[in-house]
């Protein structure tokens, strides 16, 4: 279960987020992995606040070289060496919002993979590509791209995220049956790249609107195996209450 707090909380909102996650994960701990993405400047204190605990800390995005004259760009390098141990690669957010498509994708995948950190990698198709009928489709070539870059996936922790675009921060979360529908596409054609054993361990999130009221249904489909959250990941009761949902 994930908490992706995009452009959102400053640093003392950050703190008091990692203190009450922490005491209640120790107190009671949860089956799930936890990771938390917070904006970039939060990443040092985070991973800090962090330390010793179960949760892990990724970068929201990063620059598929490895240094250079990058304007606002962050590198792997940096992300690995401010304590984190994942990158989200791909998100709708990158993707729609800044134009990058799967080439670059790619290169941001491999780039995580050279500095030890483990890909997020996120996918999903938009409202349009929907109603065109082609959501296997899209999902098919942005899987294809991403395992591509991925090198030699043998040992490589590395996880999917399905996030339909038009889930996204809307409240209109992908029914159930249309979530596992999809997953278990996903799951078949990552058998087909990877191996059967492989793609039956590789986790593959939902992410768009997950709630802890909706994730009950949600993860109930056999190959839905967690949450990447926006949204409600940003009150730590919120949070907390979808990874009660997933255990
Ligand atoms: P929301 O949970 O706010 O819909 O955001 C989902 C998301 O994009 C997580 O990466």
């Amino acid at each position: 279960v994930a908490a992706n707090w995009k452009m959102n909380l400053l640093r003392a909102e950050a703190s008091a987020w990692c203190r009450a996650v922490r005491r209640e994960l120790e107190a009671v701990p949860a089956r799930s992995t936890v990771l938390v993405f917070p904006s970039f400047p939060m990443i040092p204190d985070v991973a800090g606040e962090l330390r010793g605990s179960v949760l892990e800390v990724g970068g929201q995005d990063l620059h598929p070289e490895d240094k250079g004259a990058f304007t606002g760009d962050v590198s792997g390098a940096q992300l690995a060496d401010a304590g984190c141990a994942w990158a989200l690669c791909g998100h709708s957010e990158r993707r729609h919002g800044h134009g990058e498509g799967d080439e670059l994708v790619g290169r941001k995948i491999a780039a995580a993979a050279r500095h030890g950190l483990a890909p997020m990698i996120c996918i999903g198709e938009t409202r349009a590509e929907r109603h065109e009928g082609a959501t296997f489709s899209v999902l098919e070539r942005q899987v294809r791209s991403a395992v591509s870059s991925l090198g030699d996936p043998e040992g490589r922790r590395f996880a999917f995220a399905y996030e339909p675009v038009w889930a996204i921060g809307t409240g209109e979360t992908a029914a159930p049956e249309t979530a596992q529908e999809t997953h278990g596409f996903l799951r078949e054609l990552l058998g087909e790249l990877l191996g059967a054993e492989r793609a039956a361990v590789l986790p593959i999130l939902y992410g768009g609107s997950a709630t802890a009221e909706n994730c009950p249904s949600l993860i109930a489909g056999p190959d839905i195996d967690g949450f990447l959250v926006g949204g409600a990941s940003l009150d730590p009761g919120k949070f907390l209450g979808i990874i009660r949902g997933s255990d």
